[in-house]
Parts: C-alpha cells; structure tokens; sequence
C-alpha cells in the first residue's frame, strides 16, 4: 500500500481537486482507495456527499479537529491499498508527520504569480529543515497545475521551478494541468474529470495518475 501527501503553503493551488481526481482515477481501476481529508475546511468530504452512489466508491475521511492524522492513516492503511492526503495550505506539526511518513509528496503550485512562488520557496526551505529533523528522504514532486501554456508570465515562471529542481531536493513532474473549467464542473458534482465531457482533462489526468504510479512501484497490497 501507499500514501499520498498532497500539500503546499499556498491555499487555493489545486491540493483538493487533485487529490480527488487522483482516487476517481484509481478508483476506476479498482484499486481500494481513500481520502483523508485532513483540511479543516471540509472540501473534500462536501464534495464526497455529492457523490453518486454508483460511480466508483472513493471513500473519505475527515480529521476531526485535534485528530490524530497519522492515527488515521495508520489504520486506513490495513484496508486500503492507495490513501491520498489532502492537507491544509501549511506545513504544521501534524501534517509535517504525515507527509514524513508517505511514499510521495505532491506539491501543487501556480505560475500564475511572484507571490506563487515565493510561497513555494519558503515551502522548499522548510522542507528540507524537516528531512533533516526527522531523518526521512521525503520524495516530494511538483505538480503544476491551472496552466496556461499560451501565458507568458506562467512560462517565465516554469522556469523558476527548473531553478528550484536545481537548488532543492525536488522534481517537477512532467505532466501539466491546464486551467479548465472542467475541474471545477466536475468538483461540484462529486465527480473526476474522467467522469465528465473533456476530453483534454481526462487526458491528462490519466497522464498524471500513470506518472505517479510509476513513482509508488509497490503500492498494490
Ligand atoms: N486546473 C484547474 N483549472 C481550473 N480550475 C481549477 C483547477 N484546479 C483547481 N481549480 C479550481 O481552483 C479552486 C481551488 O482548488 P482547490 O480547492 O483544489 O485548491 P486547494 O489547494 O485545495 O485550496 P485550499 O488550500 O483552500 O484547500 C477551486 O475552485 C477549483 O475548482
Ligand atoms: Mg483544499
């Protein structure tokens, strides 16, 4: 089995809606998956009660407040082969554990902005204080996310990330995701892109979740 953080400093970057789309998609492929959706503003579980009931189960789990994460985690991971973390935009006590214990951290940034990146910056810095605090490698990856290719300032940016690559310990996977509306169409009926009308979307979801996997050789219980 394998866990999943999905975390940045910065809110409203995507954590949420990746993390869903993520399980919807290895849902579909039949492998037991959760969320736990340890942010306290609840997106996740909200778009879990729009779910229907007869589309592949992605069950969630909300972290009630002083929780303990990795509690939960701990024993979700006796019955699910694939638990994906949504974590709140901060790198706190709780979540710094949680993310010390997964397999793969993915941290989803913008290139929409200098204040984007700068957040990513700081999230980087702190990243490396808590490898070497609690002695773990710590796999994390970026995932860009709400891009837009035609946008210079989002290619000028890209090539930041390229930066941090060099001066972190971090990788930028390759797959993009693009701004659509989609994402959002799909969020607020409980669904995955994969469940929706884009073909695009689905495209690249389906590039995300296979470059991820090979990342987590092992997962299947
Ligand atoms: N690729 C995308 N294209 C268009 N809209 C997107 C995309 N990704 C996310 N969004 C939208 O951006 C908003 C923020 O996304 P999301 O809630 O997943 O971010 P978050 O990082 O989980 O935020 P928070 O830190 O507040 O929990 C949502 O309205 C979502 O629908
Ligand atoms: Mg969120």
């Amino acid at each position: 089995m394998a866990v999943v953080t999905v975390i940045s400093f910065k809110g409203g970057v995507g954590k949420s809606i990746i993390s869903q789309n993520l399980a919807v998609y290895f849902a579909h492929k039949n492998v037991e998956v959760c969320v736990v959706d340890a942010d306290p503003n609840k997106s996740t579980t909200m778009w879990h009660s729009y779910r229907p009931d007869d589309l592949s189960p992605v069950d969630v789990y909300h972290v009630p407040k002083n929780g303990d994460l990795l509690k939960i985690v701990n024993s979700l991971s006796k019955k699910y082969e694939l638990i994906f973390i949504d974590c709140p935009p901060a790198l706190e006590m709780v979540t710094s554990k949680a993310v010390a214990k997964s397999d793969l951290s993915i941290i989803p940034v913008a290139t929409t902005g200098g204040n984007d990146i700068w957040a990513t910056k700081e999230f980087l810095e702190h990243l490396e204080i808590l490898r070497g605090r609690l002695d773990a490698p710590i796999p994390a990856y970026f995932v860009v996310n709400r891009f837009e290719a035609n946008v210079r300032l989002h290619q000028a940016y890209l090539e930041i990330l390229g930066e941090y690559e060099s001066n972190y310990t971090i990788k930028l996977l390759k797959t993009y995701l693009a701004k659509r509306t989609a994402y959002g169409e799909a969020n607020t009926q409980g669904l995955g892109v994969l469940e929706w009308d884009n073909k695009k979307a689905k495209q690249e979801i389906k590039l995300l979740a296979a470059e991820i996997e090979t990342l987590l050789p092992n997962f299947i219980k």
